[in-house]
């Protein structure tokens, strides 16, 4: 079975001691793809170099919404500098997360930061990953409006089944992590049970958010075989199945097969 983590940060400082051993163990465990999203402009910088240092490992770059003080008028450029790497598969993460901007201004920032990110998406011709907490409504207008020519993922799915409908009718996926596998998972479980399999996607968000039986302990890559096992028992079809439904929609939505680097 191959599985794809299709967004995590080994960038983060927690993996820095034992990176080898856990790209290592993520392959011992069938997932063989990793896709690392930036934050900053750094840690972009820093998601390219791990794509360049590991087979298997692919680069998303772009300016997470808590991040805007990391943004100015140069930024897409560098941005479009970075992707020039043959591992930078897509633009992400990137969105609007209004969970600690409370005010107006801050939150038309983030807005003002993502619509130039989708721009640039488009210039390049890269697929998006986004990032969306606490802000669906003003998320799914953008959207809706800036984004209906793009190939995307909402990362991390925390909206209702109706938002889930408006994505799916949009032709984007959802992005499925370890919160599935929580006693309080909510509505996540009707979603998914609900979703046509050909928008679904498996990610750990790691060192987020790890999966019972891991849950409170550092995520990692390996631990997507928990989420795709939930995801299997909830849809009633074999782990097989998921497997490889789950792992065609990441290389159709990042066109991993067309990519030339080699896995
Ligand atoms: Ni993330």
């Amino acid at each position: 079975m191959n599985f794809i983590d299709t967004h995590c940060h080994l960038t983060d400082e927690k993996f820095s001691a034992d990176l080898t051993g856990v790209v290592e163990r993520a392959k011992n465990s069938g997932v063989g793809k990793i896709i690392n999203f930036g934050s900053t402009l750094k840690d972009s910088g820093d998601c390219v170099e791990l794509a360049e240092k590991f087979s298997g490992l692919f680069a998303g770059i772009g300016i997470h919404p808590e991040e805007t003080q990391d943004f100015d008028e140069k930024t897409c450029d560098k941005l479009a500098d970075l992707a020039k790497n043959p591992g930078v598969i897509a633009i992400g993460e990137i969105g609007l997360d209004y969970h600690w901007e409370k005010s107006g201004e801050g939150r038309e920032l983030q807005k003002k930061i993502f619509v130039a990110q989708l721009d640039l998406a488009r210039q390049l011709n890269l697929p998006v990953c986004i990032h969306e907490r606490e802000a669906h409504g003003d998320a799914l207008q953008i959207l809706k409006s800036e984004a209906r020519d793009l190939k995307l993922v909402l990362h991390c799915f925390s909206g209702s089944l109706e938002m889930a409908k408006e994505i799916w009718k949009c032709g984007w996926f959802i992005g499925i992590d370890g919160p599935l596998t929580f006693k309080n998972s909510a509505k996540l479980p009707e979603i998914v049970k609900t979703a046509p399999a050909e928008t679904l996607l498996l990610e750990t968000d790691a060192p987020y958010l790890a999966p019972t039986p891991n849950r409170g302990k550092r995520n990692e890559p390996a631990f997507l075989l928990n989420i795709a096992q939930k995801v299997a028992e909830i849809r009633g079809e074999t782990l097989e199945e998921v497997a490889r439904y789950t792992t065609e929609n990441a290389e159709r939505l990042y066109f991993l097969r067309e990519r030339g680097k080699k896995f």
